[in-house]
Parts: structure tokens; C-alpha cells; sequence
């Protein structure tokens, strides 16, 4: 069942068509010649919605609705929440990104009323799906009653991808968890939380850390992603403890956070308590070396099931890697074994191969096209003590989420790195030069790479979080990437309307371009790009007679 009130990706892109005034009348005349298209208008909105609430009435034994991928106000929210009060039956709430474009304030109440009624139906939930919707902490609390009730007794999976929680969420939703534990087990029937997702929150140590506290206690889960939650070695260090105390973990995910020597080893030793494991992506943590040998010693002692091993992009020198190819040895469920991106040198990548290859493997490793080759012989020595040193400094201030380098000399922010796995925390990093770095990093004459650097730029765009969303917006447009290019009387900007088109999807090419999945921010920041006056007016035409489509 898919309901569609109307299409929010029309919503933003009708923001993006209205930016000038000159295309704003074309706007209104396509709305008002397609009919299809012209259920944007509130008039279709109001027909249908009453179709829904309707429908949802009069279903019998609901056990599912699907609301993702459209924007409910509180009042839609309440009646829709009307509707459910009798389904005693229902248990799958997807409602990932329902919110969109909507005020940060008016999410907690229509979440409230939700959950409400889900509680007065006596429903028992399996799936509460909340992912892409930028509640922040606040948001949270509007789920708060309804994580605490019998309704979410039954819970297995709760989802709650890039939903801006903050550390202030995450402890609220900590808090709410341990307490759904205490009730369920005193009525006989603990919560089996079995998989829990909520990637790109910020949850820092403190909010990681206080979820800990409620996984060791659940002791149920069997997938855990918190991937891109600016969490270091304190809050890994906490979480590496509570997955000791689920056995029937199978999939660990925490890509993109901060480990350093310490939090790896933590981890390390965690995992020679669990045998179901079969993915670990510890990809782009700063395992480093020290870690990777640890984690290596774990894989040769357990983890009889290792399907997935995602060292990439750690900071880890060549003689680690081989230890970290030769623990694999005897996996028969082996699938892939990720080491790109680290300090291998070409020695150190052949050896690895090598190794792979003597095992039977060599298919199974994968590309190492982005070693950053070996460190400098003279900077082994002040390695350990720096180490020490920079994860003292985390310790005082993990908001700020340093990350230290093995080098002597600290590595200057990248830019190509950003742009290779774009994260927010990451963009954060680059420091109030980032436009500059930009600058240098991208070809602007080239109309393909600047449409590309653009996508990646815009994807970490976030209008709840003020210093991203200016860091983006400065990064791109105001003074940096594109002005400079239109700048350029020799630059194509219609290649680049063309590239964009492409890559969003929109537009096919004959080179077989896999377009990138479209997120709010790419629409976001074009929208913030196509009205400043550096941008041509009959480009902005263009873009428009695509997306209306
Ligand atoms: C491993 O992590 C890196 C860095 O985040 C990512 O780019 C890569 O796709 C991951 N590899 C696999 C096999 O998932």
C-alpha cells in the first residue's frame, strides 16, 4: 500500500523552479496544463488524503502502512492517528521520511498522536521505521511514551537513520529503551531489540555511550549500524564492551567514526567473544595499525562466519595488512575483505595480494586503488607518543572530534578525501578554508567534474544543522566552486546543466553515467545556487523544463 498525497521531491523542486520570478510564471502555467502533475495542488491533496484516512478505516486487519516519501503536518498526522486507534493488528510502521519540509516543531506532536494511537489500538509493534525524518533530540521525545509502552514490547527492529537525534536524543532514546526492557522482562517478555539502525545522528560518545547501556542490558541485537556519528574512542571503547553481551550479533556497522589505536582494540577484543558475526565495517575509523594487528588476532582466534571486513581508509602500514590477509586464511565464508585506502605502499599491496592469492582469495580482496602509500621511515618513532597525545586531546573535548595523524607534521584537511566519501563531520573538518581547498581540488573548467563535485558537496547539506548547511552553501556557491566557473567566460555551463541532469537521474546519457541517489540536499542547495546572480537565467530555464517532467 503506498499512499501519495503528492510528491514531495515536487515540492522542492517547485521551490527550485520558483526561485526567480521570470520562471516562476512558467512554473504556474506547467501546473496548470498537466493534469497528472497537477495533483500538487491542495485540491487533489485534500481529495486524497480523505481517500486515505478513509481507507485505513476501513481496513480490516491492518498490519502495515507505508507513509515514507510524503510530508504530513500534525493535522494529517491526527487524523491518519484516528484511524489506527482500532487496529489492534497492526505491527510495521514505515514511516521513514514523512516529514519533509516540514517544521522541526510540528514532528513531535504528530509523532505524539501516532504513537498514541498505536497504544489506545493495543497494537504490538515489529518494525518502527522512522529513518530520514530531520526530528533532532525533540523528535525523539514525540516517540518517547510510545518507545516506554507494551506497544514496543515486541519491537525488533527500530530505524532511525539520519534523523539529527544529537547526543541529547540519543540518551533520550537510551533512557526509553532501558525502561521498555524493564517493563517487558517484569511482565515475563523482554524487549528482543534484533536490529538497530541510526547512521548520520551525531550522537557523539555520549549519546553512543548511553545506548551501550541499553544494548549490554537488551543483549538481543543481531545488527547494529551507527555509521557517521562522530563517535571516538570513548563512546567505541563502550559499545565494543555492550556487543560482547550479544551473542547473536551478526552485522556490526560503524563506517566513518573515530577509533584510534584504543577504541580498535577495544573492538578487538570484543569480537573474540562473538561467533556469528558475519559483516564488520570498520571503513574510514582510523583503526590504524595497531588496531588492524588486534582486530587481526581476533579474526585468527573467532568469527568462524566472517563474510564482510572493511579496514579501508585506517591509516594501516603494510606488515598489519598482511597480518589482516592471513587471519582470513581457512574463512570458507569469506565473501570480501576491503583494505583499500590505507598505507600499504606498492610493496605492501603486492604482499597482500600475494597472501590473498596464496589463500585462494585473491577475488575476494578488494580494489586497492587508493593506498596512500607508505609513511615516511623517519616518522615511525614519534608514532606512539603523538597517538597518546591526540587521543588526550579527544578526551578533553570529543566535540570537536579531532582526528590525529601517525605523521609528525599533521596532515593537512583533504579535500580529494571528502570528495571521495563525503560526510558532513568530515566537511566540518576542512576549516574555514574548505572553499578554498575546493577551489584547488576541482577542475572548474571541466563542466562534468564541477556537476560532480557539486552532487557530493550538496549530499551532506543539512537545513537543521546550521554549520553544515553554511559549509556547504559557502563550499559551492557563494564564493567558491560554481561562482567561480560561471566566472569562467569559456566555461559550459550547459555541459554542466547537462552533467547535473545526468547524474540526478533525470536525463539519459549515452555513456552509461549510474546516476547518484538523489537526496534532499542536492535539490536543497541547488535551489540556494540558482538564485544567486552569478547563475544565468536561461540555464535556470533548462533545468526547469527537466525537472518539471
Ligand atoms: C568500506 O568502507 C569504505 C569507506 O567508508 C567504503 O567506501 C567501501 O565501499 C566499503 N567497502 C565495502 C566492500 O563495503
Amino acid at each position: 500500500m503506498r499512499w501519495c498525497i503528492y510528491n514531495a521531491k515536487h515540492i522542492l523542486l517547485l521551490g527550485v523552479l520558483m526561485a526567480t520570478d521570470a520562471v516562476a510564471q512558467l512554473a504556474d502555467s506547467l501546473a496548470k496544463t498537466q493534469v497528472t502533475e497537477g495533483e500538487l495542488s491542495y485540491k487533489g491533496q485534500g481529495r486524497k488524503f480523505d481517500n486515505m484516512v478513509k481507507e485505513i478505516q476501513e481496513f480490516k486487519g491492518l498490519q502495515a502502512l507505508r507513509l515514507e516519501g510524503n510530508t504530513y503536518g500534525v493535522e494529517a498526522a491526527q487524523a491518519i492517528a484516528k484511524a489506527l486507534e482500532t487496529k489492534s493488528e497492526f505491527k510495521y510502521c514505515y514511516w521513514s521520511d514523512m516529514f519533509t519540509g516540514r517544521l522541526r516543531s510540528e514532528i513531535p506532536p504528530a509523532l505524539n498522536s501516532l504513537g498514541a494511537a498505536l497504544m489506545t489500538a493495543g497494537a504490538r509493534l515489529t518494525v518502527l521505521d522512522l529513518s530520514d525524518n530531520a526530528f533532532g533530540p525533540d523528535g525523539v521525545k514525540g516517540i518517547e511514551k510510545l518507545l516506554k509502552s507494551t506497544a514496543c514490547h515486541t519491537l525488533q527492529e527500530l530505524r532511525l537513520n539520519n534523523c539529527g537525534m544529537g547526543i541529547g536524543g540519543g540518551k533520550i532514546l537510551a533512557a526509553a529503551l532501558t525502561e521498555c526492557y524493564k517493563q517487558s522482562s517484569s511482565q515475563g517478555t523482554p524487549l528482543g531489540l534484533k536490529v538497530f539502525i541510526a547512521g548520520r545522528n551525531r550522537l557523539e560518545n555520549d549519546g553512543a555511550t548511553a545506548l551501550a547501556q541499553a544494548f549490554q542490558l537488551m543483549g538481543s541485537l543481531e545488527e547494529v549500524h551507527v555509521p557517521q556519528n562522530g563517535i571516538n574512542h570513548p563512546g567505541v571503547t563502550a559499545l565494543a564492551t555492550a556487543m560482547q553481551h550479544n551473542p547473536q550479533l551478526r552485522v556490526l556497522n560503524l563506517n566513518d567514526n573515530t577509533f584510534t589505536k584504543k577504541g580498535a582494540i577495544a573492538m578487538a577484543q570484543a569480537l573474540k567473544h562473538l561467533r556469528s558475526v558475519q559483516v564488520i565495517n570498520f571503513g574510514d575509523c582510523l583503526v590504524r595499525s595497531e588496531g588492524a594487528i588486534a582486530i587481526a588476532e581476533a579474526i585468527t582466534e573467532g568469527l568462524p562466519i566472517l563474510k564482510e571486513l572493511n579496514l579501508s581508509f585506517g591509516e594501516i602500514t603494510g606488515e598489519a595488512a598482511l597480518l589482516v590477509a592471513q587471519s582470513v586464511e581457512g574463512k570458507a565464508t569469506l565473501e570480501k575483505l576491503d583494505l583499500n585506502g590505507n598505507c600499504l605502499g606498492e610493496e605492501g599491496c603486492d604482499a597482500v595480494r600475494e597472501v590473498m592469492d596464496g589463500l585462494n582469495m585473491g577475488d575476494l580482496l578488494g580494489s586497492l586503488s587508493d593506498d596512500e602509500g607508505e609513511p615516511e621511515e623517519d616518522d615511525d618513532e614519534d608514532e606512539d607518543d603523538e597517538e597518546e597525545e591526540d587521543d588526550d586531546v579527544e578526551e578533553e573535548d570529543s566535540s570537536v572530534n579531532q582526528v590525529s595523524s601517525p605523521l609528525s607534521v599533521p596532515r593537512p584537511p583533504d579535500a580529494s578525501s571528502f570528495l571521495c566519501f563525503p560526510s558532513p563531520d568530515k566537511l566540518l573538518k576542512l576549516g574555514t578554508k574548505r572553499a578554498l581547498l575546493f577551489e584547488q581540488q576541482v577542475d572548474v573548467a571541466d563542466a562534468g567534474k564541477t556537476a560532480e563535485a557539486f552532487l557530493k558537496i550538496s549530499s551532506v547539506y543539512n537545513e537543521e544543522d546550521k554549520d553544515v548547511k553554511s559549509a556547504v552553501l559557502d563550499s559551492i556557491g557563494k564564493d567558491a566552486i560554481l561562482r567561480k566557473a560561471f566566472a569562467n567566460p569559456s566555461f559550459q555551463g550547459y555541459n554542466f546543466i547537462s552533467s547535473l541532469l545526468v547524474m540526478l537521474g533525470l536525463l539519459k546519457s549515452e555513456d552509461k553515467v549510474k546516476p547518484v541517489r538523489v537526496v534532499p540536499g542536492h535539490l536543497q542547495t541547488l535551489e540556494y545556487v540558482v538564485r544567486q546572480d552569478y547563475f544565468p537565467q536561461d540555464h535556470i530555464a533548462v533545468l526547469e523544463a527537466f525537472m518539471s517532467r
